[in-house]
């Protein structure tokens, strides 16, 4: 396996990379992904991951690969009126981010026309965990993901006590509800997208999640349960951009691509999360 370090921002770097051999397909993952800044800052966000995105889906077309697997986001539905989301339930986002990679997938319908790029879009509701390897995580700099921030109070690796933020939510008790998805599984659904575009002719989109949804101080329980050690916090004001639920349906991955999550328990994913954040 070979590693080309290029940004999608510079055309020639993408063309000089799918010139050096054919390609099958192209899985994307990059982007710019933090909420909060993408609120601050939407030019950042809609140049890197519009023009960015869309660089890259150009220079495939004139090169003729035709497979596509994007990496959306939960974000693309905004704040539902729902509790469990389907693909069908309504687009509308609500900040830069969410936004600029719904453009994406709106872009995508108009390659499939014209160059019969065929995509897959993941919605990936809240990824965590971690691979035994340790080199697939959920780890960023800064974070702002609840379980890595959680952990991350716990080993020591920051002196910052967790914030937890928004108590005053229209949910059982007042914290935000999410869908916790194991890294592993989101890998094992993007193989089995290449198998689908392989054997089918058109587009689609799907949503990753477990379909179960855990509150802030429910995610904190389970911590607490599984590492055996207290999570203090600090209860601090909403933040920009936070819906109250995001949960998935995804009986279409389930029925379509026969994807089958296997780390249904929350408790599971922590484990793995806990066993590289506490090395
Ligand atoms: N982590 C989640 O919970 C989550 C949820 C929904 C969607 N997603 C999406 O999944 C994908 C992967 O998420 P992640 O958490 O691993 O993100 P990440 O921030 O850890 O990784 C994104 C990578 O993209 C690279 N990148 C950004 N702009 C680039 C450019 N112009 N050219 C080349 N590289 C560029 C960054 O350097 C970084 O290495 C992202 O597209 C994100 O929007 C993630």
């Amino acid at each position: 396996m070979k590693l080309i370090c290029g940004d999608l921002l510079d055309k020639t770097a993408i063309d000089s990379c799918l010139t050096q051999e054919p390609f099958d397909a192209v899985m994307h993952f990059s982007a710019l992904s933090i909420i909060n800044d993408s609120i601050n800052h939407p030019i950042k966000y809609y140049e890197n991951n519009v023009t960015g995105t869309f660089n890259l889906l150009d220079t495939m077309a004139r090169h003729g690969v035709q497979k596509f697997v994007f990496s959306s986001t939960a974000a693309v539905y905004g704040s539902p009126n729902t509790t469990t989301i389907l693909e069908e339930t309504a687009v509308n986002p609500t900040t830069p981010y969410g936004a600029s990679k719904w453009m994406v997938e709106r872009m995508l319908k108009d390659f499939e026309i014209a160059h019969n790029i065929r995509s897959v879009a993941f919605r990936y509701f809240n990824a965590d965990g971690a691979d035994q390897s340790g080199e697939i995580v959920e780890n960023h700099d800064p974070e702002t993901h609840l379980i890595p921030n959680i952990l991350n109070s716990l080993s020591g690796k920051t002196n910052k006590k967790l914030s937890l933020f928004g108590n005053d939510y229209p949910t059982p008790d007042g914290t935000c509800i999410r869908d916790y998805i194991h890294v592993n599984d989101i890998c094992k659904a993007h193989l089995s997208a290449l198998d689908y575009l392989q054997n089918n002719e058109h587009s689609d989109c799907f949503n990753i999640g477990n379909g179960t949804g855990f509150s802030v101080l429910e995610v904190i329980t389970a911590v607490e349960k599984v590492t055996v050690k207290k999570v203090e916090y600090n209860i601090q004001g909403r933040r920009e951009g936070d819906p109250a639920i995001l949960v998935a349906n995804s009986d279409k991955l389930k029925q379509k691509l026969n994807w089958r999550p296997e780390f249904t328990e929350l408790e599971q994913i922590i484990e793995t999360a806990w066993r590289y954040h506490s090395r």
